[in-house]
């Protein structure tokens, strides 16, 4: 008999998820022998078994992987708001209050006999995975994320779909404009990561890239945007990520809800309105939201979430249980999930990327007078 292997995608989704899916269960199944089991949104369906949304915890055979490699989103359903170790429950007077329910996932889990679980997600859902492994829950890690922001792997599928859209955001904004002689902000995400700002930005020929890593100052801006004028650019592109923070502040941000991330909110609102007064030019913000997250993969994301997910389904036919997968030197490598977790990727303000940015005449915001 093969094992029986559960599969979820947990945190937000990012496209190449069902490509991810496609491969574990393709290889798990056909190679190994394996019963899949797709969990539903998440950990939602390991707390609650009977739980439905839209489709419930299901067998998944490579008939159900048909047709869904190039598909954004997740078959499985996805969510960033059910952390079993602070799971959101009313109390007596209908209050969100956070409860662990770590135990019941394990139990659960045991009693589909499952032998182990693949749990393909971002920081979060892995430092939720190294929990429950400690909990004595078989887990083998898939890391995903448009961020670009785990540390153990070069590169997370996703990345690569998220810059690209982004980059198409700034080329469209650029014609609009140079038309109206306008100071274009896109908004992009990213969290505390400043990736896809600084790829897309310089894909796209951004004149000023701000990012979590730099904190700003608003004078570089307006000089930048002076001096283009001058030189006959009368508009110009800016890029901010969305955790972006001024010198001396803070993220902006929406207050947490239980069993809730902070909501980043408004950083490019704030440059507007900072600049607001400072300039000839007219201001606009465009925020890209979550355009970053849906639709087709990249071919890029398409075949390193096709890799990743067929390394999942091999780590667990060795039961190499605690191990993600991860991308190091162009090859499929695994590394304990615990590493993972410790080491969150950033920005090397003094990397070759953002120097060659520089060198071409992008301003950070903490260029001196
Ligand atoms: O981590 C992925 C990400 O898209 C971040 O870039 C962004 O801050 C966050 O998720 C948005 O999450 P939500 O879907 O809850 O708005």
């Amino acid at each position: 008999m093969g094992k029986r292997i559960g599969i979820l995608t947990g945190g937000g989704d990012c496209p190449g998820l069902n490509a991810v899916i496609r491969a574990a269960v393709k290889v798990g199944v056909e190679r190994h022998g394996f019963e899949v089991f797709g969990i539903e949104d998440a950990f939602s369906g390991l707390i609650d078994l009977d739980y439905r949304s839209p489709n419930g915890n299901r067998w998944l055979t490579p008939r159900d992987v048909r047709d869904v490699l190039g598909r954004g989103g997740t078959l499985l359903g996805t969510s960033n708001r059910n952390d079993p170790f602070h799971f959101v429950t009313k109390d007596a007077e209908g209050r969100p209050v956070e409860r662990d329910v770590s135990d019941l996932v394990v139990e659960h889990a045991r009693a589909m006999r499952l032998d182990g679980l693949i749990s393909i997600g971002g920081d979060g859902s892995m430092a939720i995975s190294q929990r429950l492994l400690e909990k004595g829950l078989p887990i083998v890690g898939v890391p995903k994320t448009i961020d670009n922001d785990l540390g153990a792997t070069d590169q997370t599928f996703g990345f690569d779909t998220a810059v690209g859209i982004a980059t198409e955001a700034l080329d469209r904004l650029r014609d609009t404009a140079e038309s109206h002689d306008r100071v274009m902000l896109l908004e992009v995400m990213g969290r505390d990561a400043g990736f896809i700002a600084l790829h897309a930005g310089m894909a796209g020929g951004a004149d000023a890239i701000l990012i979590p890593e730099i904190p700003y100052a608003i004078e570089p801006l307006v000089r930048m945007v002076q001096a283009r004028a001058e030189a006959g650019q009368k508009y110009s592109l800016i890029v901010v990520s969305e955790g972006a923070k001024p010198l001396g502040g803070d993220v902006s941000a929406l207050g947490r809800k239980p069993g809730e991330m902070v909501r980043l909110k408004g950083a490019a609102a704030r440059v507007e309105a900072a600049l607001e007064g400072r300039l000839d030019a007219e201001v606009r913000v465009t925020v890209l939201g979550h355009l970053q997250r849906g639709g087709v993969p990249s071919s890029f994301d398409r075949i390193l979430a096709s890799r990743f997910g067929r390394a999942a389904a091999e780590l667990c036919a060795q039961d190499a249980w605690g191990r993600m997968v991860a991308l190091r030197d162009g090859a499929i490598v695994s590394i304990p999930i615990a590493d993972a977790v410790a080491r969150p990727r950033r920005v090397d303000p003094k990397g070759d990327l953002l120097e060659a940015a520089r060198a071409l005449g992008t301003v950070f915001g903490d260029e001196p007078a």
